[in-house]
């Protein structure tokens, strides 16, 4: 045959490859009184425009998961890998989204703030101006371009963070608890910013929290992890839920279940319960 087959082509299988691949990944600190170990061999993948969402609670070394990914630290063991590539550091490729948004220095306009990173990277002055005022619009700021960090109420800031963030075209967005110091209110209204610009964009995403019903809102497949160090408990599917169904039979009986998982004694097997479809629940390779 002369013609190749276009499913036969490497491009086609790079792309069939995750776009974040953490495998077996153990994450430690060196503390005064010894070695503090916060993961302990967690593997998962994360495919080009997955919402994906690292849920567990607190201290179970998600944050620290996160720096993995963001290159701020280094595993124990195992390997993260970003498009095939070993990550060693930090980079342009990926930005992180924190819960603290005074970090916002407050001597510079919201549009000084986003574009202070692109410059920094070596964006020219007037497309890091336009891509500054592009992202705030798209987050709902365009009004507010000039105004400084402390005249914004705690959306507006968490808003300036994600158009900072995606204002630097990143392969894969981090989010640590971005939501957490908000009201519920308000919560609410980022999480539905945040579903519709990714309605819209189909950036990829690494989200963590501790929040079961925001896992279930925001994501479409989570990770649980246990208690201190961390461990993959499970992971699953959870596409079919959203804002709109928060509070439906389903969405309360998928919390209940995530909860078991978390904090029961409920190991392998897990059953396919989730939600009711089959594939909602999927058996992890390094469950316990
Ligand atoms: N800089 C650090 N030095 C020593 N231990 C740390 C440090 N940061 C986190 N830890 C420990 O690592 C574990 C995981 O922390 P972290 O990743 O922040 O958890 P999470 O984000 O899930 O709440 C915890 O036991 C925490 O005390
Ligand atoms: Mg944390």
């Amino acid at each position: 045959m002369e013609a190749e087959e276009p499913s036969m082509s490497p491009l086609n299988l790079v792309q069939n490859e995750p776009l974040l691949r953490v495998e077996h990944v153990t994450l430690a600190y060196k503390g005064e009184r010894g070695i503090v170990r916060a993961t302990e061999g967690v593997s998962f993948d994360v495919h080009r425009g997955d919402r994906f969402v690292l849920l567990g609670p607190s201290g179970c070394g998600k944050s620290t998961l996160l720096k993995a990914v963001g290159g701020f630290i280094a595993p124990q063991a195992g390997s993260l890998t970003l498009a095939g590539q070993a990550i060693t550091r930090p980079g342009p490729d990926r930005i992180v989204v924190f819960q603290e948004f005074d970090q916002l220095p407050p001597w510079k306009t919201v549009r000084e703030n986003v574009m202070f990173p692109m410059l920094a990277g070596g964006v020219k002055r007037k497309e890091a101006d336009q891509r500054a005022r592009h992202w705030l619009g798209k987050v709902g700021l365009a009004r507010f371009v000039d105004a400084y960090p402390h005249t914004l109420s705690g959306g507006m800031k968490a808003r300036v963070a994600i158009a900072r963030a995606l204002a630097m075209q990143p392969a894969i967005l981090l989010m640590d608890e971005p939501f957490a110091a908000l009201d519920a209110l308000t919560r609410r209204s980022m999480q539905e910013a945040l579903q519709a610009l990714w309605e819209e964009i189909g950036f990829t995403m690494l989200f963590v929290t501790h929040s079961i019903e925001e896992a279930l809102v925001v994501g479409n497949r989570i990770l649980l992890l246990s208690p201190h160090p961390g461990r993959v408990r499970a992971e699953l599917n959870s596409h079919q839920f959203s804002l709109a169904s928060a509070g439906s039979a389903e969405f309360q009986a998928a919390t209940q279940r995530i909860h078991d998982l978390l904090f029961g004694d409920v190991h392998a097997p897990l059953e396919r319960a989730l939600g009711g479809t089959d594939h909602a629940f999927d058996h992890h390779p390094n469950c316990r």
